[in-house]
């Protein structure tokens, strides 16, 4: 197993939470320099979105990254991204409520009626709260470890109904949120098949202590 020197793991964090800032620089650069095309607001609303996937996709990456490079300090990162998918799905949302629909809630519902892959993302985005309101230690230690990784298992159907979300939007071509979704089919099969290993193993350690 690696150690990354607590220095080192703390600048690494300052890196990656100013990375993760990127997407974000990087529209308002473009905003500021004329550079969203003749439907900004449609840009902005599909780049945010596409980064809330992403990053939703990246925290659940984290462990097993961490386990296939056997280095466990890596899971530090886990709460600031998971917490940046947040960000871009509020940002997403302020996007569409403010921008696009202009606060007008009567057209809000109407679209809500009208378009299921509305209801889809806004359940994507409603199931990332309490997650990141259960995010610091404080909470894990209220609601006990197994408890709030249940809890957190939350993440998936967060992830799946972003990926059923873009899956409905899509007039035409598929290929884009057909790739998200391969990505959280894998990182689905992966935990399954960990978690597997693990109680097979765990079976087969009880007896042999016993004995
Ligand atoms: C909070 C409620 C949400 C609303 C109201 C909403 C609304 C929208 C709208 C109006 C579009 C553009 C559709 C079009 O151009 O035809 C869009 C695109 C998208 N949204 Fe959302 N969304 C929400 C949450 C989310 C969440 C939580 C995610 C991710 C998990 C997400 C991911 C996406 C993606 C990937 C796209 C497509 C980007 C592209 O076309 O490349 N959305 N959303």
């Amino acid at each position: 197993m690696a150690k990354i020197p607590e220095p080192i793991l703390r600048s690494l964090k300052v890196v990656v939470l100013l990375l993760c800032l990127g997407p974000l620089m990087v529209l308002m650069w473009k905003a500021t320099h004329d550079l969203l095309g003749a439907n900004p607001v449609d840009v902005i609303t599909r780049s945010t979105g596409r980064w809330t996937l992403t990053f939703l996709l990246i925290t659940l990456g984290v462990t097993p990254l961490r386990k296939l490079v056997r280095i466990p300090s890596l899971v530090r990162f886990r709460r600031m991204l998971g917490l940046y998918a947040l960000f871009y799905g509020t940002l997403h949302l302020m996007t569409y409520v403010w921008l696009d629909k202009f606060f007008d809630v009567q057209a809000m519902l109407h679209d809500i009626a009208k378009r299921r892959f509305i209801t889809a993302g806004m359940t994507a985005w409603a199931l990332m709260l309490p997650l990141a309101l259960t995010s610091t230690a404080g909470s894990i230690r209220r609601l006990g470890g197994k408890r709030w990784q249940r809890l957190h298992r939350l993440i998936y159907f967060s992830a799946a109904a972003g990926v059923i979300h873009f899956i409905w939007l899509v007039k035409a071509d598929l290929k884009r949120p057909l790739t998200y979704g391969a990505i959280l089919l894998l990182l689905l099969g992966y935990r399954a098949v960990s978690s597997a290993i693990t109680r097979v193993r765990s079976r087969q350690t009880v007896p042999a202590a016993s004995a």
